[in-house]
């Protein structure tokens, strides 16, 4: 796709189709309107009014233009009342990009002042061609025609070559990260992935290390290993490194890589099984931010680790009520087996933590019940320090991702409390997202830590603004805001 910024009016830019946002019953002062002739205005609002487009968040019109100079088509984009600029910048790029057809060159009248609008705007045009056919043998059906798109600003934006850049990168890491989430988990096995990871970084010129079964025995991490022994695939701790010249911190991304969770002994009913290929999402969001962050070459050392494995009924399986011994020396006994994103992070937190960053981030589609508190939009973020959650969901509302702070309410922590060993591993269900936290700060020692559940919006049962159905490649934009942030900061 070829993508540029341009401060062309849009009537000048000699385009298929010209996309301008309008704010909810702000039609008659739409920016992006005002370049064409008073006729073509009126037209353009009278037909509006016929169809009932009044500007709404979602509503779109697609009107053919008379006469034969260019552009044949204008799209009106809905943004709602009183839209965010970050918001719309989002919502434009995405609507514009998905409603095109036939046409194979778009203009985006854009509302971006800045930089970061510029790039969430790109980020989200770019993304909106994503689809995910690897597994289709028919001829693909309908694919959009387009081949280039003007982003149209009305002045000159600092910069603005750098924030294409950035929403390239990130673009197509969030696609990479989309396509690992969706695949199936008879083709994506934890072996597949590690695979994945060690190409990846082959390609960016890192290094990766991949530890199986019997290097997780070396390292004694019975919990990670428990967890995999009802599957016939074997374990993989996926480990790589991004240490660029002179960095001058130390960041590590964690990712849940269960590339199928069936629940284990507590096994779960059909329903809740059928899309838990998802639950390598954590993963995706790791490697996908970690692809990026070595493209952008951020000034920052990086380490990605991720557990892979598969949670299975097989006749090793672990049980409820057994004890093992974490990599950190802790006895858990075992409660529900389908709990078991918690005992993967849990040994591989407390190898990341043997790494002294500055800070661990982990990604995880770690419970139901943070999408039960947040629904499927919203991820779950928790931290042991105040400030670096603040400044992580900084980083989210940059990225337009949306992030919502729970509570390490150290008094639900007693619900852990175990009669023979030193913690279960699980409590009673209530405050369910705030009890698997609590079992991963065990793990964290003093190291600061932000943790977020992306049980929600991770995966998609059906498409949303411009998250498609599945995948959606969730939290890799704000975590490399985040490292970016990192590295833009005073050591
Ligand atoms: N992978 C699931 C959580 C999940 C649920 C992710 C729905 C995405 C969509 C996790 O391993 C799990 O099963 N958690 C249990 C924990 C419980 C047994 C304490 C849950 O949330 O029910
Ligand atoms: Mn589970
Ligand atoms: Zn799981």
């Amino acid at each position: 796709m070829q993508l540029k910024v341009v401060t062309t009016k849009p009537t000048k830019s000699n385009v298929d189709m010209v996309a301008v946002g309008v704010a909810e019953g702000k039609l008659t002062k739409a920016a992006g309107l005002t370049s064409f002739a008073k006729g073509i205005r009126e037209w353009a609002v009278a037909r509006a009014k016929e169809q009932g487009f009044e500007g709404k968040r979602g509503q779109t019109l697609e009107l053919a233009l008379p006469g034969s100079s260019s552009p044949h088509w204008l799209l009106l984009v809905g943004l709602g009342k009183g839209p965010h600029p970050v918001a719309a910048c989002r919502e434009l790029g995405f609507r514009a990009v998905s409603a095109v057809r036939r046409q194979s060159t778009l203009y985006i009248a854009l509302p971006a002042t800045t930089g970061q609008e510029l790039q969430v705007a790109a980020t989200s045009a770019l993304l909106g061609t994503y689809r995910y056919d690897a597994y289709r043998t028919a001829s693909a059906p309908r694919k959009s025609k387009l081949r280039s798109i003007q982003l149209g600003v009305i002045a000159e934006i600092p910069d603005s070559k750098q924030a294409i850049h950035r929403a390239t990168v990130i673009a197509d890491a969030t696609a990479k990260a989309r396509d690992l989430v969706n695949m199936p988990p008879n083709d994506l096995t934890p072996t597949a992935l590690a695979e994945t990871a060690k190409s990846w970084a082959k390609e960016l010129g890192l290094t990766c290390k991949v530890l199986g079964k019997a290097q997780l025995q070396k390292e004694r991490m019975e919990l990670f290993l428990a967890v995999s022994r009802g599957s016939a695939q074997a374990p993989q701790l996926i480990h790589t490194v991004y240490a660029p010249k002179g960095a001058k911190k130390k960041v590590v991304l964690v990712g849940k890589g269960l590339t199928f969770d069936a629940g284990g002994l507590c096994i779960k009913p059909a329903k809740s099984m059928v899309d838990m290929k998802c639950d390598m999402g954590g993963a995706a969001t790791t490697l996908g931010a970690m692809h990026a962050i070595a493209q952008l070459g951020l000034p920052i050392e990086v380490h990605a680790i991720v557990g892979a494995a598969e949670n299975m009924t097989g006749a090793s399986a672990y049980r409820p009520g057994d004890v093992f011994k974490a990599r950190s020396g802790k006895t858990v006994e075992i409660i529900n087996t389908d709990a078991e994103g918690r005992l993967v992070l849990a040994d591989v937190l407390d190898y990341a933590c043997e790494l002294k960053p500055d800070v661990i981030v982990d990604h995880a589609t770690l419970t139901g019940a943070c999408m039960v508190a947040l629904g499927h939009h919203t991820a779950g973020l928790f931290s042991n320090r105040s400030e670096l959650a603040e400044q992580y969901k900084e980083a989210a509302c940059l990225a337009g991702e949306s992030f919502w702070q729970l509570p390490l309410d150290r008094d639900l922590r007693k619900v852990l409390d175990s009669p023979i060993a030193d913690l279960k591993h699980c409590g009673d269900g209530y405050g369910g997202s705030i009890t698997a936290a609590l079992f991963l700060e065990e793990f964290v020692g003093q190291c600061p830590w932000v943790h977020n559940d992306i049980a929600g919006p991770a995966f998609l049962d059906s498409a949303h603004k411009d998250q498609p159905k599945g995948g959606t490649g969730f939290g890799v934009a704000t975590a490399v805001a985040f490292v970016e942030q990192l590295a833009s900061q005073e050591v």
